[in-house]
C-alpha cells in the first residue's frame, strides 16, 4: 500500500475579514451544522497577548517572549455550545475579550515570532480535524490550499453597531465612536503589517454582510460548502 493511501485529507473552511465582521459567530455557527470544530484564532492571538501584559512584556522581541512561548499552552475546550479558550489549564475566555486586550492584541499580533508559533498550532489542529477556521490569515497563509474560502466584509457603522450591542451584553459602556476609531485602527494595523496582513485570497467568496441577518450568512456559507461536499467537488 502506497503510503499517501493512510493519508486522511481533512476538509477545511477559511473565513477572513476585518475586526467585527460577524466571522466568530458565523464560523461557530457554521461549524454545528457542518459537525466541525471551530478554530478561532483570533482567540489564540488574544491568549497570547493577555500572557505577555501579564508577563509585562513590550510587543517586541526579546528573550523573554522567546521563552514565553516555548512554555506557551493553548487549548480549546467545547462544553455544550460554547467553547473556551484555556492558556495553561486556566480559562481565558472572558479575559481575552477584555479592552486592554483589544486595545494591544494588533501589535502583538504583528511580531513573526508570535505568528510562526501560532501558525504550528493552527496547522496542527487542521492536520487532524474538518475545521471552520476564522482569521485574518487563513486563506492567504495558514491553509492556502483550504478547500472553502469566505471573506466577511461589512460597512464600518453597522460593525461597531454589532460590537457595541455585544459589548453591552457584556455589561460594558462604551461609546459608538469609540469603536468606530479602534475598528477603524485595528484595521489599518492589521492590514498594513508585514507579515500576513489581513487580506482576501484570491479564491475567496467575498460575503457582504451589512443587510443579512447571522442566520441568513451562516446559511449562505454552510448551504455552499455542503452542496459541494455532496456533490463531492
Ligand atoms: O473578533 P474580532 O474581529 O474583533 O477580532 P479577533 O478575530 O478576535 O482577532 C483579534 C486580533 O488578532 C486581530 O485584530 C488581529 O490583530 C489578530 N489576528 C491575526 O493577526 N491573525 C489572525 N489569523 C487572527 C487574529
Amino acid at each position: 500500500m502506497l503510503f499517501e493511501d493512510a493519508i486522511t485529507v481533512s476538509t477545511i473552511v477559511a473565513i477572513d475579514g476585518p475586526a467585527a465582521s460577524g466571522k466568530s459567530t458565523t464560523a461557530k455557527l457554521v461549524a454545528q451544522r457542518l459537525r466541525f470544530m471551530h478554530l478561532d484564532t483570533g482567540a489564540m492571538y488574544r491568549a497570547v497577548t493577555l500572557v505577555c501584559l501579564e508577563s509585562q512584556l513590550a510587543p517586541q522581541e526579546s528573550p523573554q517572549l522567546t521563552q514565553l512561548l516555548a512554555d506557551l499552552d493553548i487549548q480549546f475546550k467545547t462544553t455544550g455550545a460554547d467553547q473556551c479558550t484555556l492558556v495553561d489549564g486556566r480559562d481565558v475566555t472572558m479575559e481575552i475579550r477584555s479592552a486592554e486586550v483589544t486595545r494591544q492584541v494588533s501589535a502583538f499580533s504583528a511580531l513573526p515570532e508570535i505568528r510562526e508559533r501560532l501558525l504550528d498550532m493552527q496547522r496542527r489542529i487542521g492536520a487532524a480535524h474538518d475545521v471552520v477556521c476564522e482569521g485574518r490569515d487563513i486563506g492567504t497563509r495558514v491553509f492556502p490550499d483550504a478547500r472553502f474560502k469566505f471573506y466577511l466584509v461589512a460597512d464600518l457603522e453597522v460593525r461597531a453597531q454589532r460590537r457595541l450591542d455585544e459589548l453591552q451584553l457584556a455589561g460594558q459602556q462604551p461609546s459608538l465612536a469609540a469603536i468606530v476609531e479602534e475598528l477603524r485602527e485595528r484595521d489599518r494595523e492589521d492590514s498594513t503589517r508585514e507579515h500576513s496582513p489581513l487580506r482576501k485570497a484570491e479564491d475567496a467568496i467575498i460575503i457582504d454582510t451589512t443587510g443579512l441577518t447571522i442566520e441568513e450568512q451562516v446559511d449562505l456559507i454552510a448551504a455552499h460548502v455542503e452542496t459541494r461536499l455532496q456533490q463531492g467537488d
